[in-house]
C-alpha cells in the first residue's frame, strides 16, 4: 500500500470516526466510564451485603464490617463461619479511599485492593469457600448476578472470572467515604468545631506525644498514618519464649504454598509476628501497619488483636509503649491523657 494511500485511508477513518463521536456525543448523559464504575458499585455492594457466598449461607462481608460500627465488628477477633474465631481485630474499612491506601490487612500481606477482596471469601474461618472455583459457581447460578456483571462490565465476553468479583467489591470499598469529621471542619477554618480539650490534644498529639510521628497530619485531608510498619509490642511477650518454633512453622507453611492469610488466621501465635508472616525477615518480627486514627471513637476494641477494649487503654498503651521504643519517657498527665481522647474523638 502506498504511503498515501494509507494517508488517505486513514484521514477517511478518522472523519468517519469523529462523524460517530459527533453523533453519539449528545445523546450520552454520563461517560461509559462513569456508568460502568456505578454499576461496579452497585455490584460491590450486592456481593458485600450476600450470605450466600459463604460456605454455611450465614457469614456476608457485612457480617463482620458493619456499616454502623464504621465497617469493623465491635468483636476483639472477627467470628466467621461455623461460628470459627479468627485471630485479629476488623479494621475499618472507610479510610482506604481516603489515607490512599496501598497495602491491606494488618501485615500488609497484599498490594492491590482487588486481591485483598477476594481473599476473605476462602478464608477458613471467615467466609469459608473452597477455592474461587466454588465463588464463581455461586455467583454464577444466581440469574441477577450474570445479568448485573455483564453490565458493569460489557468488555468482557468470556466467562465471570474472579478479577471481575475483585474489582466489583473494590468499587464498592473505595465509593465508602467517612462523613466530615469536626476535625476535618475544624482544618477547614472552623476554629469552633473542635473543643477547648480537643485542642489541647491536637497539639499534644502534634508536639510532645509524638503521635503524627506515624498517624501524620500532613496529608490533605490527613490521612493518619505513616503508611508503615512499627513494632508496638502488642501481643510479643506472651510469643518471646517460643520465636524460633514459630518463625520455622511460618516459612515451613510458606514452603507449602499456603497462603498467609489462611495461615494467620488460625494460627493465633504466629499472626502475633506480624510483617514476618509476609517477609519471612526476622527485623520484621512483631511489626504490624499503623492504622488510620480517622473514626477511631467508633472502632473499639483496639489493636491488630483487639486485645485493647477502651480508647483511653489505647492511648495509655501507646503512651507507654512509644517512650519504651524512644527511650524517652513520656510523662502525661491524666488531664493531657483526656485531652488525648477529646481530640482522637473528633477525627
Ligand atoms: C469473619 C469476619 C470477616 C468477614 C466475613 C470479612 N472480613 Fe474483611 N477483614 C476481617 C479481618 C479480621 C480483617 C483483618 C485481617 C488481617 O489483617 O489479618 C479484615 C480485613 C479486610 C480488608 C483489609 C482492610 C485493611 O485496611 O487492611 C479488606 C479490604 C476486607 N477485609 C474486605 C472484606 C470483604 C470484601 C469481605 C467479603 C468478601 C470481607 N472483608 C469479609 C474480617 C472479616
Ligand atoms: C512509631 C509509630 C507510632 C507512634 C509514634 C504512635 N503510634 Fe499509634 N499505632 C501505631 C501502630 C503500628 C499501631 C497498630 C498497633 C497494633 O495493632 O499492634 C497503632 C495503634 C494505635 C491505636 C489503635 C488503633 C486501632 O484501630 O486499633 C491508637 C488509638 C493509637 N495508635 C494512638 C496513638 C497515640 C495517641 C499516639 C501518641 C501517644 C500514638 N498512637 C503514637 C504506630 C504509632
Amino acid at each position: 500500500m502506498s504511503r498515501l494511500r494509507w494517508m488517505g485511508e486513514f484521514i477517511a477513518g478518522a472523519v468517519a470516526c469523529a462523524a460517530v463521536i459527533v453523533a453519539v456525543r449528545p445523546l450520552a448523559h454520563a461517560s461509559p466510564d462513569a456508568t460502568w464504575l456505578t454499576q461496579r458499585v452497585a455490584l460491590g455492594k450486592q456481593l458485600f451485603n450476600d450470605p450466600s457466598l459463604s460456605a454455611d449461607g450465614t457469614v456476608r462481608c457485612a457480617s463482620c464490617h458493619i456499616p454502623e460500627k464504621a465497617y469493623t465488628d465491635g468483636r476483639a477477633v472477627a467470628i466467621g463461619v461455623y461460628g470459627h474465631a479468627g485471630t485479629r481485630n476488623t479494621p475499618s474499612l472507610l479510610n482506604i479511599a481516603t489515607a490512599s491506601e496501598s497495602a491491606f490487612f494488618w501485615d500488609g500481606r497484599r498490594t492491590a485492593l482487588e486481591h485483598a477482596v477476594l481473599d476473605p471469601l476462602t478464608n477458613p474461618v471467615e467466609m469459608g469457600l473452597h477455592d474461587q472455583s466454588e465463588l464463581l459457581q455461586r455467583i454464577t447460578q444466581n440469574n441477577a448476578y450474570r445479568v448485573a456483571f455483564s453490565q458493569a462490565f460489557p468488555n468482557d465476553r468470556g466467562s465471570l472470572t474472579s478479577a471481575e468479583v475483585g474489582a466489583a467489591l473494590a468499587a464498592y470499598i473505595r465509593s465508602l467515604a467517612p462523613s466530615q469529621s469536626a476535625f476535618d471542619h475544624y482544618l477547614h477554618g472552623d476554629r469552633t468545631a473542635l473543643n477547648p480539650r480537643a485542642q489541647l490534644g491536637l497539639a499534644l498529639f502534634q508536639g510532645k506525644a509524638g503521635c503524627a510521628e506515624c498517624h501524620r497530619l500532613d496529608d490533605s485531608p490527613p490521612t493518619l498514618t505513616d503508611h508503615g510498619y512499627h513494632r508496638t509490642g502488642v501481643g510479643l511477650d506472651g510469643i518471646m519464649a517460643n520465636l524460633p518454633v514459630l518463625t520455622e512453622g511460618v516459612i515451613a507453611r510458606s514452603l507449602q504454598g499456603a497462603a498467609i492469610g489462611d495461615g494467620v488466621a488460625t494460627h493465633a501465635d504466629e499472626a502475633q509476628l506480624g510483617r514476618f508472616n509476609v517477609t519471612q525477615d526476622p527485623a520484621d518480627i512483631g511489626l504490624f501497619r499503623t492504622p488510620s486514627l480517622r473514626g477511631v471513637a467508633h472502632t473499639a476494641p483496639y489493636m491488630h488483636d483487639g486485645s485493647v477494649s477502651t480508647l483511653e487503654d489505647a492511648i495509655d498503651r501507646e503512651v507507654y509503649y512509644r517512650s519504651l521504643q524512644t527511650g524517652r519517657p513520656l510523662n502525661l498527665s491524666v488531664e493531657e491523657r483526656l485531652d488525648l481522647a477529646e481530640f482522637l474523638r473528633s477525627l
